[in-house]
């Protein structure tokens, strides 16, 4: 178990530097992503009435994320609560503090998540899904003032489109939350592709990638004791094999010997040898000392 951990950590440690060395040049701030959406999203709700989820156009280098925005009033929010396709806020919400109108800005960072999202020792097995609450009481734009939610029955849902590890246990998942300022926090996950939460950011489903990095390093030892078994099995045949056709050699050797021994001329029945002699030896003589 020892040399197994510290072979783990070795293991880690070159990974992880792997990982900063590749990932360093594009690593991205999700704060100023934030502010990016918040403007883009300013300029899309000006356009717009209150009510409905629009679409928020973005440069095309960041055609695969999705943001969409909404301005609602607070007793709206109140009485029917908000669904934003995947992000769903039940009614009786409160805003803190209290604004007449509110905008709600949300993002689906599909493919491009674990560019700008990560946790160290954790593997993203979902998008991010996020979204912020900005004051929308000046009619003509969008404050940068985040508004906090307070709920006061159930809470709000983050359904992920998909959870990306069939194979793993309820159990063996984790929902983060990425505050502002890089905070990052973890609940216990109870329903699968689901987060549950009380507050505004962005969200992920997460799975230790230690684990997974002993799955991979217990896949590798059965299948080096495998190959270890195949291996000794088929070095005893191959030494089968070779001391039999040795055996089979020193037979024949010897039977060349003893054939050169005897002398004896020799011919093929079948497959066997025979000795042959080609005239009798002792000839039989007759006893001339007969006298009749
Ligand atoms: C898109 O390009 C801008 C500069 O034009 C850059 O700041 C931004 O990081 C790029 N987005 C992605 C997702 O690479
Ligand atoms: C929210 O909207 C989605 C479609 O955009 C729908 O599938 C889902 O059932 C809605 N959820 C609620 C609670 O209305
Ligand atoms: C992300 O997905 C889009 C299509 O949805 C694709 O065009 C793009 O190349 C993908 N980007 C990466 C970094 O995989
Ligand atoms: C809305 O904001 C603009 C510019 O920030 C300001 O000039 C205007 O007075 C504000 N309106 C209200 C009603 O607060
Ligand atoms: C929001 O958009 C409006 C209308 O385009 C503009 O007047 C205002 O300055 C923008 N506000 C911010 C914070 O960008
Ligand atoms: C998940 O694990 C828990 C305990 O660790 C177990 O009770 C439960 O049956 C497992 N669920 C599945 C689907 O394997
Ligand atoms: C998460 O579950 C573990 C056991 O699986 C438990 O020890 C821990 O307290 C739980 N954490 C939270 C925040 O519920």
């Amino acid at each position: 178990m020892g040399s197994d951990t510290s072979w783990l950590t070795i293991f880690m440690v070159f990974s992880s530097l792997l990982s900063t060395i590749s990932g360093a040049s594009d690593s991205h701030d999700p704060d100023a992503l934030d502010a990016l959406f918040h403007s883009f999203a300013n300029q899309t709700l000006a356009k717009h009435h209150t009510g409905t989820l629009n679409k928020v156009p973005l440069p095309s280098n960041f055609s695969s994320i999705e943001v969409s925005a909404v301005r609602l009033r607070s007793g709206s929010l109140w009485r029917r609560g908000a669904n934003l396709s995947f992000v769903q806020i039940p009614p009786r919400v409160r805003t803190l503090p209290y604004v007449k109108r509110l905008a709600i800005v949300y993002d689906n960072m599909g493919n491009l998540s674990s560019k700008f999202y990560q946790v160290p020792g954790f593997s993203l097995v979902s998008p991010v899904i996020g979204f912020n609450v900005y004051d929308y009481s000046n009619l003509t734009t969008l404050s940068d003032e985040r508004i906090t939610l307070s709920i006061v029955s159930e809470p709000i849902s983050i359904h992920f489109p998909y959870v990306d590890a069939e194979d793993k246990n309820v159990t063996e998942l984790k929902c983060v939350r990425f505050g502002a300022g890089g905070s990052v926090e973890f609940e216990n996950m109870t329903e699968r592709n689901v987060c549950v939460t009380g507050k505004s950011g962005h969200f992920s489903v997460v799975t230790s990638s230690m684990a997974e990095e002993k799955r991979r390093i217990w896949k590798w030892w059965v299948m080096g004791f495998v190959a270890g078994i195949i291996g000794l099995v088929l070095l005893i045949v191959a030494g089968v094999i070779i001391c039999g056709m040795r055996r089979r050699m020193k037979i024949k050797t010897m039977e060349k010997e003893s054939d050169k021994a005897v002398a004896l001329d020799t011919f093929w029945v079948g497959g066997d040898k025979m000795p042959s002699a080609s005239m009798t030896r002792t000839q039989p003589v007759l006893e001339h000392d007969y006298v009749p």
